[in-house]
């Protein structure tokens, strides 16, 4: 009998996450992989519209997946790139050129931030959905292809609509089947696996202790999923490892979480140094800015027991501006 291996090829183990929310998603997209009806994605920047997009194109697993960038698509090449062109349709044109349309023949076009989309180039985008024709710059004979539409924008398209910026008609014919991706701040539960499923990628037998993730689930994430797969890339070049340390967070979520401490949000009972914070939050309004930075740096190098790299590093700043700034205040 031959063994089973366990590796999972699904196309749902591209997207790592097991919160009800990513559950959700993993349901959609089996359930959309089996139709070829046009599916619109729409998230904030970096949740995984574009993973969300070839997961269900590999549940078919059909033809090419081919990305059609909205957001490029202006000026006078756009419909050259989309429909292709004849020989000799203009200056250059040496030989005939097939468009990112033919290639998708077979397969899936991803036309990725539509919402950006020009509004004449709109027009013409239904009418190629409409008939599965079109006609290449300068080319004299319909072609056909045969794709399957998924649509991706981080704008929301309904108000776009209304504003009239984007058509009315080619929303309807987008949005048949939606799928909308929560922003990772409303499912931190899937932040520890998809920092492992980082580390597994990017790292050389890296390893969290527990109060760094607790920062990185701390953290809000505006960047989502890409923002926190930059941050494991910076963390592990920061360290050769295995074990990542605080200091090597980068300073925006080491801000953040300094913030909340300040301020008595999340995580912030019992840390140390709260008589700096209070300061902080007092009812006594604006205070000089030196003073505020006076507090900091001393909250600081309280709260990491005098550890000055990792102060700098709390701070936002580099180990030598933080000495000059102690030698400023005299601290
Ligand atoms: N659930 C997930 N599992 C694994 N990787 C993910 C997941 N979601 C996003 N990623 C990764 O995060 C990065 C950003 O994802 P993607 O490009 O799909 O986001 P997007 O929504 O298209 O962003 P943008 O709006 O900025 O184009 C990619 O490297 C992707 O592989
Ligand atoms: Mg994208």
């Amino acid at each position: 009998m031959t063994p089973q291996i366990a590796l999972d090829f699904s196309p749902l183990s591209m997207l790592v996450g097991n919160s009800p929310a990513m559950r959700q998603v993993h349901r959609l997209v089996t359930r959309m992989g089996k139709s070829r009806f046009p599916v619109l994605i729409l998230g904030e920047t970096g949740t995984g519209k574009e993973v969300v997009a070839r997961a269900i194109h590999a549940m078919e697993g059909r033809g090419q997946f081919v990305v059609v960038d909205c957001s490029s698509l202006v000026g006078p090449l756009m419909e050259s790139e989309l429909f292709g062109y004849a020989k000799g349709a203009f200056t250059g044109a040496h030989v005939q050129k097939l468009g990112l349309l033919d290639a998708a023949n077979g397969g899936t076009a991803f036309f990725d931030e539509i919402g950006e989309l020009p509004l004449e180039m709109q027009m013409k985008l239904l009418r190629v959905l409409q008939e599965k024709e079109f006609r290449a710059v300068g080319g004299l004979s319909q072609r056909s292809s045969n794709f399957r539409v998924i649509a991706a924008t981080n704008r929301d398209l309904a108000e776009e609509v209304e504003e009239k910026r984007f058509r009315q008609d080619l929303y309807y014919r987008l949005n048949v089947m939606r799928l909308r991706i929560a922003p990772l701040r409303e499912r931190k539960e899937d932040i520890p696996a998809l920092i492992l499923h980082f580390l597994q990628r990017y790292g050389n037998g890296h390893r969290l202790p527990d109060e760094v993730m607790d920062s990185l689930i701390e953290y809000d994430w505006p960047g989502n999923v890409r923002e926190l797969e930059h941050t494991v890339q910076q963390m592990v070049a920061m360290n050769s490892g295995p074990w990542i340390s605080k200091a090597d967070l980068p300073s925006t979520v080491v801000n953040r979480s300094f913030e909340r401490k300040l301020t008595g949000g999340n995580g912030g009972s019992g840390a140390p140094g709260a008589s700096a914070a209070a300061s902080f939050d007092g009812n006594s309004g604006i205070k000089p800015l030196t003073e505020v930075e006076r507090c900091a740096i001393l909250h600081a190098i309280e709260y990491t027991k005098g550890d000055r790299t990792l102060a700098a590093a709390m701070l936002g700043i580099g180990r030598t501006t933080l000495y000059r700034k102690l030698k400023e205040y005299g601290l």
